[in-house]
C-alpha cells in the first residue's frame, strides 16, 4: 500500500521549514559541517512538535474504529499527551492520559496544556503504574458506553511511524531545491517511532544521510532492536519487501546522562546556544540533548567541515516553562 493511500487526519502545518543555522555554525567555528534544522516544532498542532504528524495516521486509525476517546500515557511533561489530547479534539473526540509523575507533579509546562484542552488526566507515581491504569480506565470508558481507543506509548507503533516514512519524503524535495546532499540526520530518539519512520523513509527514497538517534533514555543499548523490528514492521505495513537489522538502527546512548528527563551540562548549553544564536528554542528533554549530542559530534569529528548535517527539531519546548531557572547557563 502506498504511503497516500492509508487514511490521514490533517493536523500538521507541511511541509515544516528547512533553515541554515549558519549563526550556530559561526558559534560552534572552523569545526562546523554546514547545519540544516527541519522545524517539526513547528508542525502546527497545539505547540508543534514530531508527534503530529505520527497522529495524522493513528487519529484515522481511531476513527476507521468509531472511537469516541484516545487514550495515551507517559510522563507528566509527555509531548506525546499534550498533542494527542489537542489532536483529539481537533477531531471532535475526548482525551485520558495517563501520566507518572516520577519526575514531579507541577501543573506546569505540558500538563497545564493537558488541563487547558480537557483532558481526563490520570496521575500514578512511578512509569510502572501506567499500564494497570490505563487498563482500568480503558475499562470505565467502556461501562460508561465509550469506544476508547489507545494510542500506545509515543504513538511508536507502524501506523504512527508513516509519519516520518512520510516526513522523508517531504525532506527530500527541500533538500534537492537547496542542491544538498546532507551525511547524517540527528534527532532525540525515545519510544523509537519516529527513527522507526526515519529509517524506512530514508531506504524508501534512498536518502544520501544516515539516521542517527541521540537517545534520551536507558536502557539506550535495547533501542537498536526495538527499532528495526518497528521499522520492519512499518515496511510490512506499507506492502515492502523489506526488513530491518539491529545495525540499521544507529543509536548513540552517550548523552542521556543521569536518566530520562534529567539535564546534563551539554543539554544545558545546547538549549542557551541555540537560543542565543538561532533565536530557536530547544526543550530540556528531548531537543536539548539530541543537540547537545551533534555539538559534539561535530567537536569530536564524527562529521567534518565541509559536510552537511541535518538537525531533526521534534520540539518540546512546553517542557522549559516546567523547569525554571535551571535551564540556565
Ligand atoms: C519533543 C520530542 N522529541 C523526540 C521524541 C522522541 O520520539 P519517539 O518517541 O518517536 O522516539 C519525543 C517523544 O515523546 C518528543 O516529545
Amino acid at each position: 500500500m502506498t504511503l497516500d493511500a492509508f487514511p490521514r487526519v490533517s493536523l500538521c502545518v507541511l511541509p515544516t521549514p528547512l533553515v541554515r543555522a549558519s549563526r550556530l555554525e559561526a558559534a560552534l567555528g572552523p569545526a562546523s559541517p554546514r547545519v540544516w534544522i527541519k522545524r517539526d516544532d513547528l508542525t502546527g498542532l497545539a505547540l508543534g512538535g514530531n508527534k503530529a504528524r505520527k497522529l495524522e495516521y493513528l487519529v484515522a486509525g481511531a476513527q476507521g474504529e468509531d472511537a469516541t476517546v484516545l487514550i495515551t500515557e507517559g510522563a507528566v511533561q509527555s509531548n506525546h499527551a499534550r498533542m494527542t489530547a489537542a489532536a483529539a479534539n481537533a477531531a471532535g473526540l475526548r482525551a485520558a492520559l495517563v501520566l507518572d509523575a516520577a519526575n514531579g507533579d507541577a501543573v506546569a509546562g505540558n500538563l497545564l496544556l493537558d488541563h487547558l484542552l480537557g483532558a481526563d488526566v490520570h496521575i500514578v507515581p512511578n512509569p510502572g503504574d501506567r499500564p494497570a491504569k490505563m487498563t482500568q480506565v480503558a475499562e470505565n470508558l467502556r461501562k460508561r458506553g465509550e469506544r476508547p481507543y489507545v494510542v500506545p506509548t509515543g504513538g511508536s507503533v507502524p501506523l504512527g511511524a508513516l509519519g516520518y516514512v512520510a516526513a522523508v519524503r517531504e525532506l527530500m524535495v527541500q533538500l534537492a531545491a537547496l542542491g544538498e546532499s546532507p551525511v547524517a540526520l540527528y534527532h532525540a530518539t525515545g519510544s523509537m517511532g519516529t527513527q522507526a519512520g526515519l529509517v524506512v523513509g530514508a531506504r524508501v527514497f534512498a536518502a544520501p544521510f544516515e539516521v542517527r538517534g541521540i537517545s534520551v533514555s536507558h536502557p539506550a543499548g535495547a533501542k537498536p532492536a526495538v527499532g528495526a523490528a518497528l521499522a520492519s514492521d512499518t515496511a510490512a505495513l506499507m506492502g515492502l519487501d523489506d526488513s530491518f537489522a539491529e545495525s540499521d538502527v544507529l543509536v548513540d546512548g552517550g548523552y542521556v546522562g543521569t536518566a530520562y528527563g534529567h539535564l546534563t551540562p551539554g543539554c544545558t548549553e545546547a538549549i542557551n546556544l541555540l537560543a542565543r544564536t538561532e533565536g530557536i528554542f530547544l526543550d530540556p528533554v528531548y531537543s536539548g540533548k539530541a543537540m547537545a549530542g551533534l555539538i559534539d559530534h561535530i567537536r569530536i569529528g564524527r562529521v567534518q567541515p565541509g559536510d552537511s548535517v541535518v538537525f531533526l527539531h521534534t520540539g518540546g519546548a512546553p517542557a522549559i516553562f516546567a523547569h525554571g531557572p535551571a535551564l540556565l547557563a
